[in-house]
């Protein structure tokens, strides 16, 4: 009996498709993409969420803290990050409905556009268009690299029909292995592949105002959705752009943003906040952390939209729901790193 239950092998539902079974030890993703299973994924190593589904039937070993990548809403509704859950008994699990999802791209790297000091546009030219919400990212691989796959948020809104070129904003990271590739001179016409469109960072319908906050690279994503929203009669809801940075040098795309601004329809603040910038400089706009000019006005009604890195989302959170915003009105994507989730 003893010899039985070891041997026994637990299986996998993924929404209405056949069972399949996992070895021992086996990822839901790693099962999944072995039967088969076009299942969603970027790092398959936690730190992405890109393989984020909903644990419905079934108990689940999690091989990593899922709560830096996941919201307390998600939590509570039982997701679960398909590379980091070994299943311990039968599961069924949903992925979240994403008709966009699973497309196949393969480009070019066309240009690298410096932005800041560490921060550059990449330009990919695709064989094929490639369609996406602006707001959702692509699972970016080098071919013939051997680098893991990383995510990039689209910084650009693409046309209904699909986008023949994209563009991402890069932070080079020390000792990243894919960000210092895509922004090495001599990765200059080198093939990429791309998997997309992922994620759940859209805009979501409604009349109220838009908080937007960006950390870093995380304007990239907002950005595209601004340039969405300015196509459609979101263009009458006011926004206020709320963009941390270090310094006055770490500012970039001033310029689109308020040409971007001056064709909205109601108000739109862009409120640039430097957190390093020397005291006797010439700024003369807002110093501090970018969560400190979330101010309640800005709040009332408002939705949010937060992307950039993990603890200041998480703090933009906690003040915009002390200011009365519900957390099911806040929409964000983590940047996190390797550095966050390897352990
Ligand atoms: C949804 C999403 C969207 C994103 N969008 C963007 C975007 O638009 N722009 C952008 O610039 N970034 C974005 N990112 C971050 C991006 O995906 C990468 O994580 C980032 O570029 C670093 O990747 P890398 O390969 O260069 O670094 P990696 O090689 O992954 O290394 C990252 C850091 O982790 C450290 N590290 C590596 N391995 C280990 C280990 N085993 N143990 C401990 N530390 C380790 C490295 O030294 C380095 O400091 C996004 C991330 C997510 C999840
Ligand atoms: S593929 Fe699972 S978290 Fe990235």
């Amino acid at each position: 009996m003893f010899g039985w239950s070891k041997r026994q092998q637990h299986t996998v539902v993924i929404d209405d498709h056949p069972a399949f079974a996992v070895d021992k030890n086996e990822t839901v993703l790693n099962a999944a993409l072995r039967h088969g299973f076009a299942f969603p994924h970027s790092c398959k190593a936690g730190g992405c969420a890109a393989c984020k589904c909903q644990l419905i039937e079934g108990k689940v070993r999690e091989l990593t803290d899922k709560s830096y990548l996941l919201g307390q809403e998600d939590m509570d509704a039982g997701f679960i990050l398909g590379c980091q859950s070994i299943p311990q008994s039968n599961v069924v699990v949903l992925l979240p409905v994403n008709p966009l999802a699973n497309q196949l791209s393969v480009g070019t790297l066309r240009q690298q556009i410096p932005l800041t000091h560490d921060i550059s546009e990449i330009v990919i030219s695709l064989d094929d268009p490639l369609r996406y919400l602006p707001g959702q990212y692509a699972s970016v691989s080098a071919l013939d690299t051997g680098l893991p796959a990383r995510c990039y948020s689209f910084a650009h809104a693409a046309p209904e029909a699909g986008a023949q070129e994209v563009s991402f904003f890069v932070r080079r990271i020390p000792g990243g292995g894919m960000s210092n590739w895509l922004l090495a001179s001599d990765s200059l016409n080198k093939r990429v592949e791309l998997r997309a469109a992922l994620g759940e960072f859209h805009l979501r319908d409604a009349d109220g105002p838009l908080l937007c906050i960006a950390g870093g690279s995380g304007l990239a994503p907002l950005l595209a959705m601004l340039e969405g929203a300015a196509m459609t009669s979101a263009v009458n809801r006011p926004v206020s752009l709320l963009m941390g940075a270090r310094t006055q040098h770490d500012i970039y795309y001033q310029d689109a943003i308020m040409a971007l601004a001056s064709r909205w329809q109601a108000p739109f603040d862009f409120i640039p906040v430097l957190s390093e910038e020397p005291a006797d400089s010439d700024w003369s706009g807002r110093r501090g952390w970018v969560t400190e000019a979330i101010t309640p006005d800005r709040c009332v009604g408002a939705q949010g939209y937060l992307c950039g890195p993990p603890p200041m989302i998480d703090a933009a959170i906690n003040i915009m729901t002390s200011h009365g915003v519900a957390s099911d009105a806040i929409y964000f994507d983590k940047f996190s790193d390797q550095s966050l989730t390897v352990r």
